[in-house]
């Protein structure tokens, strides 16, 4: 099964695809982990990347349908895909179809996940993931069992992203309803759009996308 989880940053996507990868093996794709890699590869082009990520804008097509074309030429075309963050754009949606279609597959579901923008805010300020194995935790709504430690890996170590600020999600949010949210009509037409509400307990919003999946 190849699907989309789409929203704007902090609805939870990122969240609810680890535990599909967990329950069911799939593979998770997302676009803002593979640009945060190349910001640290020390290329050109992560410079670019990282200047543009913090501004809280959208790093050009082309760079992120190959990194998407470059992942699915690999093991992950073999397996069910979760696009984590990608497609953000109409250009982005059609490039994916042509690229699984060039593979003999499709997209079965999108599942557009709703939040509103001051919850979506409270999330990003109060994220931060484990340094070692990218668990994602919240100060107040997923914090450390044990203060310090990472859950999932006993890491010690933990970040927080530079563009989760006010200003740089103010950007994002902005983006999202300009350049991604035309996104759900794209998808309501293709019968493919599974709407649900991301507001409330994670594990009662993981029921409602297992539902929406049909799983
Ligand atoms: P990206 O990394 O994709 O960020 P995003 O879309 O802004 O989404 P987030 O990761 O912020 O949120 P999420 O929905 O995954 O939420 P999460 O589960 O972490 O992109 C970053 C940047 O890269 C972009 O701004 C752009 O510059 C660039 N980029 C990426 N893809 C691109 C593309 N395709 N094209 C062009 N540019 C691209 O949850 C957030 C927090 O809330 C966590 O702390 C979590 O614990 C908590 N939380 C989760 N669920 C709940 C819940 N139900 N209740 C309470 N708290 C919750």
């Amino acid at each position: 099964m190849n699907i989309i989880l789409l929203g704007p940053p902090g609805a939870g996507k990122g969240t609810q695809a680890r535990k599909l990868v967990d329950e069911y093996g799939m593979v998770q794709l997302s676009t803002g982990d593979m640009l945060r890699a190349a910001k640290t590869s020390g290329t050109e082009m992560g410079e670019r990347v990282a200047a543009v990520m913090a501004r809280g804008e959208l790093v050009t097509d082309e760079i992120v349908i190959g990194l998407i074309a470059e992942q699915l030429d690999g093991e992950a075309g073999d397996r069910g895909v979760i696009f984590d963050g990608f497609p953000r754009t109409l250009a982005q949606a059609d490039a994916l179809e042509a690229l699984l279609s060039s593979k003999g597959k499709s997209l079965d579901r999108v599942v557009e996940m709703s939040v509103d923008d001051e919850a979506l805010i409270a999330r990003v300020s109060g994220r931060f993931s484990c340094a070692s194995c990218g668990e994602v935790y919240h100060d107040t709504t997923k914090p450390l069992t044990k203060e310090g430690v990472c859950d999932n890996c006993g890491s010690t170590e933990f970040v927080r992203r530079s563009d989760d600020n006010e200003e740089s999600m103010r950007v994002r949010l902005m983006t999202y309803y300009r350049s991604t949210s035309p996104l759900i009509g794209y998808y309501y037409a293709k019968g493919k759009l599974q709407s649900i509400d991301g507001l409330g307990e994670i594990d009662e919003i993981a029921k409602d996308v297992k539902s929406a999946l049909g799983l």
